[in-house]
């Protein structure tokens, strides 16, 4: 058993959207810890590349798996080849999400429903294979989710995305309590604005960067890195009473007035 509070050697964690941007950092973060690691996302090629990388500078074993999550019925079927391969999993961070910007009024049903399955169902979905398969073996456990500030306020056009992540927020803290008696700590990381794919849009808008910088009192963007050593403490001997619980990790966005 590992003894050192962060350490993670002998523990396996499965990275949804591990390929890039802040699953790919956390991914490579938690194996610097020690941990083997299996990642999900849907672009093959991607996958590969972030799997061959995280070796190269871990010498973890990774596992790679293609899918689409949005494919909810085949979860437990994707959970279960990933048990096969990996022979259990003792971390689970739901970190692949994906977002559509407009005004709310013009949101249609295909993308509103499609931003909550990848968000908040396959969260869902995957956080219940988990924890049979903990139970099961009676073992403990450690969902991470990640979150947004918009588990915190709301912004214009964000309605699906802000809705998913509100509702993942109020999942890690449902799960916290109801799981707790499998020793299965549940929490969340609630990232500030972070450089990656998916908000490239947002930072390659001048103005749009201006306000980011001017709410931010660290001044800068955050990087997926930033987010790695939250992860590692909630995966960790460290976290073993933490459950329930947000660390937002923003720069000091949310200590402003
Ligand atoms: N960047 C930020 O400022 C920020 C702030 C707060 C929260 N977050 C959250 O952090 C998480 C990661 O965001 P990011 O900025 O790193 O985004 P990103 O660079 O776009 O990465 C998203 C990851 O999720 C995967 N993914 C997306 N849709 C998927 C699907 N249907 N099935 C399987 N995998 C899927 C992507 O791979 P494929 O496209 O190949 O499937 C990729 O690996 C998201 O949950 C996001 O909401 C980000």
């Amino acid at each position: 058993m590992e003894s050192r509070l962060f350490g993670l050697s002998a523990k396996t964690a499965l990275v949804t959207g591990g390929s890039r941007g802040i699953g790919l950092a956390l991914a490579k973060g938690l194996a610097n810890q020690g941990a083997d690691v299996a990642i999900v996302s849907r672009t093959e090629e991607q996958l590969e590349t972030a799997g061959r990388q995280i070796r190269a500078e871990t010498h973890s074993n990774v596992w790679t798996f293609t899918f689409d999550l949005a494919n909810t019925e085949s979860i437990e079927d994707l959970f279960a080849s990933v048990v096969a391969k990996t022979e259990g999993i003792d971390i689970l961070v739901n970190c692949a999400g994906t977002t559509i910007r407009g005004p709310a009024e013009d949101v249609d049903l295909i993308t509103w429903n499609e931003v909550i399955e990848v968000n908040l169902t396959s969260a869902f979905v995957l956080s219940q294979a988990f924890c049979r398969h903990r139970r099961d073996a009676n073992k403990a456990g450690k969902i991470i989710n990640i979150g947004s500030l918009t588990c915190h306020g709301a912004r214009p056009t964000t309605a699906a995305y802000a809705s998913s992540k509100g509702g993942l927020l109020m999942l890690t803290k449902t799960l916290a309590v109801e799981w707790a008696k499998y020793n299965i700590n549940v929490n969340a990381i609630g990232p500030g604005y972070i450089a990656t794919e998916l908000t490239e849009p947002l930072w390659s808008d001048e103005e749009f960067d201006r306000w980011v910088l001017s709410k931010t009192p660290l001044a800068r963007w955050g990087r997926p890195d930033d987010l790695v050593g939250a992860a590692v403490l909630l995966a960790s001997r460290a976290g073993d009473f933490i459950t329930g619980q947000i660390i937002y990790v923003d720069g000091g966005w949310l200590a402003l007035l």
